[in-house]
């Protein structure tokens, strides 16, 4: 069984060769993404590998069906990038569906208490022996109110990680988990009042068409002066223009980004020696209250290890079986798990 395993870094190898060695399977690793220039590179393969930001639109997948690969293996949760209406019936697109909730929930975590306790800013004093403490005064997180807007498997983790910290939640989701709200410490509310109560707001739904810019403009004018925003999610979530106007008016107090709408062709890249061309991301990472990482929050060890082990497990299962329980079907315009077996 051969795999043709795109936009390959050398964080993702010694998990995928562990698991490959263990399964028997070849993985030959593209550094290149895959799109409509790079889909030749699949001819002969069995199964293609992608991650969030390869391009699975319908020229790739018209491609891959007439070079025979019948097999798309995501090596992460999220499929927004996958054309999946065109897919169905051509191509099986198999998944991760969670490898760690925890990773990326504790990102989220951890880019709050570096926003608002300054960490960023203290770090960089101390390495220059600077031990003032001017303008690094924060807040205490207990006592405050976090609107979580997703409550799945990461949206949950987060939920837990704010009651430790003795805050209140509101949560917001299209399917609400009833049995994660105690009615007084955490609890389900509308969109609306989420924005106007949350002193700060973090995003763990999916995007969808109609989660596409849930933060906009319009959202932002209903929160708190000085809300921060959390987006750990996807990118486009959050229409990053209406962002910055509102850092800019102080409406937004901070924001903490791991994922932005045009990440594609800069993040997981070192561009250090480029001249940033997005005018939107360059301002957004000179304010000094806007913290961004670039997609970094499912990057531990745990979750690596995991997502090798699912994505092998899933291609070797459907080829030996026929069928693979993290297939994703198409069906009455909506993806859903294709639990049972065969999807087509
Ligand atoms: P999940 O599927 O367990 O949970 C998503 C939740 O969003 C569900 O409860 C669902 O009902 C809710 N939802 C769906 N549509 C909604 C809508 N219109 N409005 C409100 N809620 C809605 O997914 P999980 O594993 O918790 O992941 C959440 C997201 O996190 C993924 O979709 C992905 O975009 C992102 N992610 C980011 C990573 C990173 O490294 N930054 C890594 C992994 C996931």
């Amino acid at each position: 069984m051969k795999i043709a395993f795109f936009d390959a870094k050398s964080y993702d190898r010694p998990a995928f060769d562990k698991y490959a060695a263990e399964y028997g399977v070849t993985v030959k690793y593209f550094e290149t993404k895959l799109n409509e220039d790079t889909v030749y590179l699949s001819a002969g393969y069995d199964a293609v590998c992608v991650f969030v930001n390869d391009t699975v639109n319908e020229a790739v997948i018209d491609r891959l069906y007439e070079m025979n690969v019948r097999v798309l293996a995501l090596r992460c949760a999220g499929f927004n990038n996958v054309d999946m209406k065109h897919a169905f019936g051509k191509i099986h697109v198999l998944r991760v569906p969670a490898y760690s909730p925890y990773a990326v929930a504790e990102h989220a975590m951890a880019l709050l208490l570096t926003s608002i306790r300054r960490i960023h800013k203290a770090y960089i004093r101390t390495k220059e022996f600077n031990f003032s403490l001017k303008n690094l005064t924060g807040f205490d997180l207990h006592g405050k109110t976090v609107g979580i807007i997703g409550t799945g498997k990461i949206g949950r983790v987060f939920v837990d990680i704010c009651k430790g910290f003795g805050m209140k939640v509101l949560a917001y989701d299209k399917y609400p988990a009833e049995e994660i709200s105690d009615g007084e410490n955490v609890r389900y509310t509308s969109l609306g009042e989420l924005l106007s109560q949350s002193d700060i707001i973090s995003l763990h739904c999916p995007l969808t068409e109609e989660t596409h810019y849930i933060i906009d403009e319009n959202a932002l004018d209903k929160c708190k002066t000085g809300v921060i925003i959390i987006n750990t999610s996807r990118g486009a979530l959050v229409d990053a223009e209406a962002l910055l106007k509102a850092i800019k008016s102080r409406k937004v107090g901070a924001a903490c980004l791991d994922v932005y709408e045009e990440e594609s062709e800069l993040f997981f890249e070192d561009n250090s020696g480029h001249i940033l061309e997005d005018d939107t991301l360059a301002r957004l990472i000179s304010m000094p209250n806007v913290i961004v990482t670039s997609h970094q929050a499912f990057l531990t060890g745990e979750a690596l290890d995991n997502i090798a082990e699912t994505t092998v497990k899933n291609v070797v299962t459907f080829f030996n079986s026929g069928h693979c329980q993290n297939e994703l079907c198409y069906k009455d315009n909506q993806v859903s798990d294709c639990k049972d077996g065969k999807c087509f």
